[in-house]
């Protein structure tokens, strides 16, 4: 069993930049299993056991994913909803992600001055984290330090392969961390 689960969730896998490349840059690592879950579920119908079955599994989580309104795209908030579940995330019998490190991954299409106040989406990135991390945290998850690129339709080709980079470096820390 791969120790980092990635759970994906792009709904338009084919036509992401940002998101296609990064996910393409680790997907040669052994340590990471991905599911995608905009692929594995179109019509939403979430199987929720296969989902408990490999976050159990896994020691480091990920969600990676496309800011969509501030927020996760549709599809990642009904997993939350069906698989994050009181007796499995939480509540009396609910430890099974007790413990586990939980990276939140995204990417934006506002740059760095957009999150600013001046900019046009009015706050810094780190106010629009609070939601996620704090589910991570209910659920008795390690927070990790979130992975974001910004300016995903602007940045050239260049800036992008660097965060790319940026990307697979730490996810083959985390891979590494991991298999100790
Ligand atoms: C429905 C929708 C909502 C979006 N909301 C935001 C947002 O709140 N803030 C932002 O900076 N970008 C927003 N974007 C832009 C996406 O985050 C951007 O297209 C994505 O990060 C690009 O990644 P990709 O190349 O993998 O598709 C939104 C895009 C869509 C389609």
């Amino acid at each position: 069993m791969a120790p980092v689960l990635l759970v994906y969730a792009h709904p338009y896998p084919s036509r992401s930049r940002a998101n296609r490349a990064m996910l393409e840059a680790v997907a040669d690592l052994e340590a990471i299993a991905v599911r995608s879950l905009y692929d594995l579920y179109p019509d939403f119908g979430i199987d929720v056991e296969a989902e408990q079955e490999a976050l159990a599994a896994a020691q480091i989580v990920v969600w990676q994913h496309p800011l969509y309104w501030y927020s996760v795209p549709g599809l990642l908030k009904h997993w939350f909803d069906k698989v994050l579940v009181r007796g499995f995330a939480f509540g009396e019998g609910g430890t099974q992600l007790r413990g586990k490190r939980c990276l939140w991954v995204t990417t934006t299409g506002g740059d760095e001055q957009a999150f600013s106040e001046p900019g046009i989406h009015a706050h810094p990135m780190s106010a629009f984290t609070p939601p996620v991390h704090q589910a991570a945290r209910f659920c008795g998850m390690t927070w990790e330090e979130p992975f974001v690129l910004h300016g995903a339709h602007k940045i050239d080709a260049a800036a992008l392969a660097s965060e790319v980079k940026r990307y697979r470096r730490r996810m083959e820390s985390l891979a590494r961390e991991a298999q100790k």
